[in-house]
This record gives C-alpha cells, sequence and structure tokens, in this order.
C-alpha cells in the first residue's frame, strides 16, 4: 500500500511564501503535515494579492536566510521532520557579472541553504528526516546571463550529494528537484517577452511550462518512506526541456 500521509509530521519549507515553495508547502499541508513557510517580508498578510502565494493553512514566519543569527535563532525548540529549501534569487540584465551583486545571489542560494541545512541538522537526526533542495536544470548548463545563479545552483547539487554522504550516518536523506521553466515572479521576466516564451514552449518536448505543484509532488515523494533508499539524488523535473 502506498502512503504519502504527512499527519503528524513537520514540515520547513525555506521560501515558501509564494511560487515553487509555496506550491510545495501546499501539497505537504494537503497531506497533513504541520507546514512552516518563509518569505523576506514581515508579516504573512502582506503576501496578500501577491502572485502565486496562498499562506492560508500555513505558518508564516519572516527569515532572511543571509542573516546567520536570524538562521541560527529559527524555530529552535520545535522538531522538524522535512526541511524544503525553496529560497532563491536571480539578478537579470547582465547584473551578475557585478561581484557585489554575483556574491549577494550565491549568500542566499547556496550559502543561505547551507545554513538552512546546518541549523536543522539535530532535528532531521532526531527524526530521521529528510532534506529537499529546490536546485535548477540551470545546475547542469552554462547560462551566460545569470553566472551566479548558475554557479549557485550547480553548488547547491554538488551540496547535496555532500551533505548525503556524510549525514546519512544520521539518518538524514538529502536529495533536490531540478526544476525546468515555472510560471512565478522569478521568471516573469520570460513569460512577458512573447517572443522568448514562444520560443521556450517550443523547446521543451511536453511544450508547456511546468507548475508549482508538479515541483511539489516530487518533493513529496523525496521526503517520504517511498524514497526510504535514496540519498544525494537530483530529479529533473522539466517536461523534457534538457533532452535535447
Ligand atoms: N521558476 C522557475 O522556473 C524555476 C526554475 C528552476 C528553479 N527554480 C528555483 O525555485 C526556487 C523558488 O523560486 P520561484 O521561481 O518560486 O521564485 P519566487 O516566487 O520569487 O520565490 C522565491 C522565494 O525565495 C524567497 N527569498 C528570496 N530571497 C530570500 C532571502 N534572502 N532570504 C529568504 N528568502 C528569500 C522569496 O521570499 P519573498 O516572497 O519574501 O520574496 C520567496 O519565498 C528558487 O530556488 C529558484 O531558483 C525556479
Amino acid at each position: 500500500m502506498i502512503d504519502l500521509s504527512m499527519s503528524g509530521r513537520t514540515v520547513v519549507v525555506t521560501g515558501g511564501s509564494a511560487g515553487i515553495g509555496n506550491g510545495i508547502a501546499r501539497i505537504f499541508a494537503a497531506q497533513g503535515a504541520a507546514v512552516h513557510v518563509t518569505g523576506t517580508r514581515a508579516r504573512a498578510d502582506e503576501y496578500d494579492g501577491v502572485d502565486g502565494s496562498d499562506l492560508d493553512g500555513l505558518q508564516y514566519h519572516r527569515l532572511d536566510v543571509t542573516q546567520a543569527d536570524d538562521v541560527r535563532d529559527f524555530l529552535v525548540g520545535t522538531s522538524v521532520d522535512v526541511l524544503v529549501n525553496s529560497v532563491g534569487t536571480v539578478a537579470y540584465g547582465r547584473a551578475e557579472y557585478d561581484p557585489a551583486i554575483f556574491e549577494r545571489v550565491v549568500d542566499v542560494n547556496l550559502n543561505g541553504i547551507m545554513r538552512c541545512c546546518v541549523r536543522f541538522r539535530p532535528e532531521l537526526a532526531a527524526a530521521g528526516g529528510a532534506i529537499v533542495n529546490v536546485a535548477s536544470t540551470s545546475s547542469f548548463i552554462a547560462t551566460p546571463g545569470q553566472p551566479a545563479y548558475s554557479a549557485s545552483k550547480g553548488g547547491l547539487v554538488t551540496l547535496t550529494r555532500s551533505l548525503a554522504d556524510a549525514w546519512a550516518v544520521e539518518g538524514i536523506r538529502v536529495n533536490a528537484v531540478a526544476p525546468g521553466l515555472v510560471a512565478t515572479r522569478l521568471t516573469r521576466v520570460s513569460r512577458e517577452r512573447e517572443q522568448v516564451y514562444e520560443e521556450s514552449i517550443r523547446s521543451i518536448p511536453l511544450r508547456r511550462w511546468g507548475t508549482p505543484a508538479e515541483m511539489g509532488s516530487v518533493a513529496l515523494f523525496l521526503a517520504s518512506p517511498l524514497a526510504s533508499y535514496i540519498t544525494g539524488q537530483v530529479v529533473v523535473v522539466d517536461g523534457g526541456l534538457t533532452l535535447r
């Protein structure tokens, strides 16, 4: 019998305020988990009307993952079974060639996620828990317009593999989902340029962008007992985009 129930489990989704993280959080909540989500705004109601954000039934917290002290003090005393790291940022228009901007993007997408993994290691070890990081198809290919994004996502894959190896002995599994193109605030720029959008559709064998919920179902699988013998792996969820 296949049981994907998360009843009685506590899940933390960093970057769960909107977009892919929010879609992932909603899937875990629908399976009965108590779900904590984070974003950069002070209060949950500041996301009212934000595209791709539904915080109903989720417990919202402000957390900037670049602030080491805030991460260290986050949710102390709460047992946690699953940590999903969906925080991420990008700078368009070749801005990532500015070293300060490069540093900021890497600090969110890579260092910030490492801070969160280290923060919840004791709780996850106690629970025999799982981490799911949100990487990207940009983890594997050159992305000349966004060198920091690409480097941070490539680093996130090897970080996932390293932590999986290091923490297996503690009973923590660490895997990643690598989305292709998903309609969120992060990718609005590409969607609003009609020609770019049409070309992207043609380059995807399944002929459409993915949805946050489609990333959520894979994250749920990776965190569930169905994946109890899987660690250090990256599941590409891209409609076939990277087949060509
Ligand atoms: N959309 C795609 O096509 C795509 C493809 C591949 C991978 N991804 C990855 O999927 C993840 C989610 O992205 P998305 O597309 O869903 O974009 P999004 O809607 O902009 O979500 C990004 C999330 O990260 C949070 N965040 C940004 N900077 C942060 C910081 N310094 N500290 C804490 N949280 C921070 C945002 O908080 P606020 O809501 O407060 O801004 C938000 O919760 C990212 O890791 C992204 O790289 C996306």
